[in-house]
């Protein structure tokens, strides 16, 4: 009874989902505190947790699980090194590249991130990272820097030698390397932090999948708030399923677990009170090919009016719209609008499974979950191999409570990768 007690607590404060953490590990947790504070009876140090935060504070060092290593899962690093070549590195006016990395536990994550960026060319104050973490005892190993073996899994033999001192106690990275983060210790659940900065890349993984519903909605909010538009968030192997596709897209590369911040708001907040925003956006018109001519926003509207009822338009043999440009459409609030020029676009590629994506988070955008789930199901039958397809419809049968069917999903994704490990 009052260790559901004290696990209601870990819910509430750090957002612990309670089912991912063993009850034992719980109560193990537990009588290791009560030993260090001599505190015999279970309600009495639950009394304590109540009121104490640095108790409290205690007792998370020895639930949380700091286990992490360099490199962890190689390809999102691989694929952050592209990115900065062949990006970042050739804007025209490269500003200063920040990084979040939370949480950053005792700090392997962050310090592969700065390695990884000095490898691909960019000068050290050229970018700025920031490592979070709740435990204090890991960020006081992070700020130490010195690793056993146990931080290198695979052969990382290569930055062993060139990043790193053996000493008996361990291999100590080399101070210019340590230089290059900046550790926090704080609680990213229930805590706001600072939107003063606001970064270009997160890393938030591996924490998704321990926290409650509620902690996981908090946490993807704040990263929303601190990620600029465009930006590239790197969750968990296991995490896609919390990704909301109306916020990111995935940039699918197979193992990189990486999603870009969408441009504008998301199809849902956009669709309210647009009314200004349509004006505005017919006013400028966009580009929108045709096999004849290309007809600007405005004359397709034309053309839509004279031909009516509307339907009549996704007969018109004569439009080829282009799927970037619905896509620009529907970013604008025009989600309607967008659906019917996704028919339309159908109607001349019935085999098109990008359109049936398309038309899917559309559908998912006007909360129509029915039409959705047919829409991305068409696409797999197009495109038995599309990822996208595959965890638009993971999530939605995660989203319906269906886990059994959005579990064979995932491993099919799963499988995916195994086949086509890039
Ligand atoms: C498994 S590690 C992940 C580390 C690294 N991101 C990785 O993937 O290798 C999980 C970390 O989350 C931290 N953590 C758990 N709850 C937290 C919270 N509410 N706020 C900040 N950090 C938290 C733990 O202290 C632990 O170090």
């Amino acid at each position: 009874m009052t260790l559901a007690a004290i696990s209601t607590l870990l819910s509430q404060r750090i957002g612990l989902e309670s089912t991912v953490i063993s009850p034992r590990h719980i109560e193990k947790a537990t009588v290791t505190r009560q030993a260090a504070c001599q505190i015999s009876d279970i309600k009495d140090y639950l009394k304590l947790i109540q009121t104490s935060e640095i108790e409290f504070a205690a007792l998370v060092e020895e639930i949380v699980v700091p286990e992490t290593w360099f490199f962890r899962d190689r390809k999102p690093f691989e694929y952050l090194k592209n990115y900065v070549r062949s990006q970042w590195l050739s804007r025209r006016n490269p500003s200063i590249l920040r990084l979040l990395s939370m949480p950053c536990a005792t700090g392997e994550e962050p310090y592969s991130i700065a390695i990884t960026l000095l490898e691909a060319g960019l000068s050290p104050n050229r970018f700025i990272i920031d490592g979070i973490d709740i435990s204090q005892r890991a960020i006081a190993k992070a700020r130490q820097a010195l690793y056993s073996k146990n931080s290198f899994r695979g052969d990382l033999s290569i930055y062993q030698q060139q990043y790193f001192q053996p000493t008996e106690s361990g291999y100590q990275l080399t101070q210019s390397i340590q230089n290059l983060v900046n550790f926090y210790c704080n609680n990213i659940v229930n805590v706001s932090l600072s939107e003063r900065k606001k970064y270009d890349i997160i890393f938030c993984r591996n924490l998704l999948i321990y926290l409650t519903d509620s902690a996981c909605k908090q946490v993807l909010n704040t990263i929303d708030r601190l990620l600029l538009p465009s930006g590239l968030l790197f969750i968990g192997s296991s995490e896609f399923a919390k990704i909301s596709p109306d916020r990111y897209t995935s940039i699918c590369q197979p193992f990189t677990f990486a999603y870009q911040k969408r441009e504008t708001t998301t199809f849902p907040d956009s669709l309210e009170g647009n009314k200004e925003k349509k004006k505005d956006y017919l006013n400028k018109g966009i580009t929108i090919h045709s096999s004849d001519k290309s007809v600007d926003e405005k004359n397709l509207k034309q053309k839509r009016q004279e031909q009516n009822p509307p339907v009549s338009l996704s007969q018109s043999p004569v439009l080829d719209i282009d799927l970037p440009n619905i896509r620009k459409l529907a970013n604008q609030g025009e989600i309607d609008e967008a659906i019917t020029l996704c028919q339309t676009y159908l109607t001349h590629h019935p085999t098109s499974a990008a359109a049936y994506i398309l038309l899917g988070e559309l559908y998912q955008a006007n909360r129509d979950e029915v039409a959705s789930k047919k829409s991305f199901r068409k696409a797999l039958y197009l495109e038995p191999n599309s990822e996208s397809a595959l965890i638009h419809l993971a999530l939605i049968e995660q989203n319906q409570g269906n886990w059994a069917s959005a579990e064979i999903l995932q491993q099919r994704i799963q499988r995916l990768k195994q086949i086509d490990p890039r």
